[in-house]
């Protein structure tokens, strides 16, 4: 964890806010950290019941000015579905080293095939290509013969990942309300954010 958070953050409710966005802007960039790899809720409505349905995912990129968080998947995935028949979505984040529990409430949308995500396909190519390589292979849930095919450690080239381009979706998630649990000896303290539009509101809430 490299963000650097302000003295007794943990007793102002603004400051709490601004943490979580030095957190997570921090993580993006930090492999080892827990919060880089939050777990994506969303509703799985084909059933008879709505059910929820969880995976972990990496945190790809945290905005604080405009409060998104993004991540990418498969287009061909189960969540891709899911969220094209219902964007309400949800993020858990813990970090163990700070005993802060962030949780996330919001909506999310897949970019595919469009030139936000093209942007992003791009910039992923050219600085990360090996988290392209799944885009490549069956799509998510398909049934294998056996193990998958092996992986060459090589570098990719840019034109051997253009075949992941069309399974490659960008996802933003738009929060609505954050909620932060620090587990604290003195008292755990609980925090909720709510958005109206531009503005946040916060209170503090019985842990
Ligand atoms: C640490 C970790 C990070 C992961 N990151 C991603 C990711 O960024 N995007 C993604 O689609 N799947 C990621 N996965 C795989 C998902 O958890 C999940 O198994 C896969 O996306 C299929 O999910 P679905 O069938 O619910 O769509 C990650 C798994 C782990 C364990």
């Amino acid at each position: 964890m490299s963000a650097i958070l302000a003295v007794g953050w943990e007793d102002d409710l603004a400051l709490t806010q601004q943490s979580v966005w030095q957190l997570l802007c921090a993580a993006v960039n930090e492999a080892d950290d827990p919060l880089r790899t939050p777990v994506l809720g969303t509703v799985n409505g084909s059933g008879a019941e709505p059910v929820p349905a969880l995976r972990a995912v990496v945190l790809r990129a945290a905005d604080s000015a405009t409060g998104h968080l993004s991540f990418h998947t498969d287009a061909r995935s189960a969540k891709a579905a899911e969220l094209a028949h219902n964007p309400q979505a949800a993020l858990l984040f813990y970090s163990p080293a700070l005993k802060l529990q962030i949780r996330v409430e919001g909506t999310a949308s897949l970019h595919v095939g469009d030139a936000i995500a093209r942007q992003q396909f791009e910039r992923i190519a050219a600085s990360a290509p090996h988290t392209l390589l799944p885009y490549l292979g069956a799509a998510p849930g398909t049934p294998l013969e056996g193990l998958p095919p092996v992986l060459s450690r090589r570098r990719w080239q840019s034109a051997e990942l253009e075949p992941a381009w069309p399974c490659f979706a960008w996802g933003v998630f738009v929060p609505r309300r954050i909620e932060t649990l620090l587990l604290d000896a003195r008292g755990h303290r609980r925090a909720r954010f709510d958005r109206a539009g531009t503005q946040w509101s916060a209170q503090w809430i019985a842990a």
